[in-house]
């Protein structure tokens, strides 16, 4: 058979030239309002991820979950702080380099789905590959494989509204995966499934982490979807409050730990489950 990749055909499977974090993020502020109302939704907060981490964050209503994964994703500026990613700072990038930078090195997971009603699963999946201007004749097999890796391949030719919320999330992660992004970002993938839909897509999730080499930064409220991750840093006012590893502990083990630290910031946590 001849070999019609011209990059990998297992996500993940480059190594990158950078020796350092993946993603670093230094005394990152975002400041909402005017003067006389001023919100500090990121009030200069600092961590790494490692290559091939698999990282949640959680914390109460209003901690600023929402807009760190904005800023990373460059869809939100921060007030002042520095993003970098593979050593490079993003908060720095052109319009231009920005959206090679979204097409290129991020792949998102929303928390509904965000597939395009009117394009079936497969067309949604390759449609990345087409902005990026991959050859129409590497799409259909880089496609076929990713689904058939994680498993969605007999809904491909289904359009969204025929498929069960799990499946378009599932369809989702193929869409995110199928451009090997450097680092995916996941906003409550988890969060609009019923408890069976979400173990799929939690060990979905495990897979391209462990499996296909995924680096993934996942904001969730559930407990239970951060015990499958290797790290649970917690945040509260916009700055770190506490950082989880799981270690060599069990999906149970794990998920006991996260919740003694939810329940001690329960207290202020609102809807923290
Ligand atoms: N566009 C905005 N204008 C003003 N304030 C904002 C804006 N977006 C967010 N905020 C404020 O910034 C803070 C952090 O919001 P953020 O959405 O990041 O929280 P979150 O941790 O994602 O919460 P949740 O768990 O409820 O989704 C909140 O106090 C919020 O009211
Ligand atoms: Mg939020």
């Amino acid at each position: 058979m001849t070999e019609i990749y011209s990059t990998p055909a297992v996500p993940g499977a480059h190594t990158p030239l950078y020796a350092g974090s993946l993603l670093s993020v230094r005394g990152l502020e975002k400041v909402y309002g005017s003067k006389e109302s001023l919100t500090h939704a990121l009030a200069g907060i600092s961590f790494d991820v490692e290559q091939g981490e698999f990282v949640a964050i959680m914390g109460p209503s209003g901690s600023g979950k929402t807009t760190l994964l904005n800023c990373i994703s460059t869809i939100d500026t921060a007030s002042s702080g520095h993003i970098y990613v593979a050593g490079r700072d993003i908060t720095t990038l052109s319009k231009r380099a920005l959206t090679k930078f979204r097409r290129d090195d991020l792949g998102f997971i929303f928390q509904d789905s965000n597939l395009l009603d009117t394009l079936t699963g497969f067309e949604n999946i390759s449609l990345a590959l087409t902005i990026k201007g991959t050859p129409a004749t590497q799409i259909p097999p880089r496609v076929n494989a990713i689904a058939s890796q994680l498993g969605v391949s007999d809904v491909l030719s289904k359009y969204p509204y025929q498929m069960s919320g799990g499946q378009k999330q599932r369809i989702a992660a193929a869409r995110a995966m199928i451009s090997d992004p450097q680092l995916v970002l996941a906003d409550e993938p988890t969060g609009a499934l019923d408890s069976r839909s979400a173990t799929i897509m939690l060990e979905m999730l495990e897979m391209m982490n462990t499996q296909m080499g995924a680096t993934i930064m996942m904001v969730t409220h559930d407990a239970f979807a951060a015990s499958y991750t290797s790290r649970v840093i917690f945040i509260k006012d916009g700055t770190l409050f506490n950082e989880l590893r799981r270690g060599d502990d069990s999906h149970d083990a794990f998920f006991n730990r996260i919740m003694e630290v939810v329940a001690f910031l329960g207290g202020e946590a609102g809807h923290v489950s």
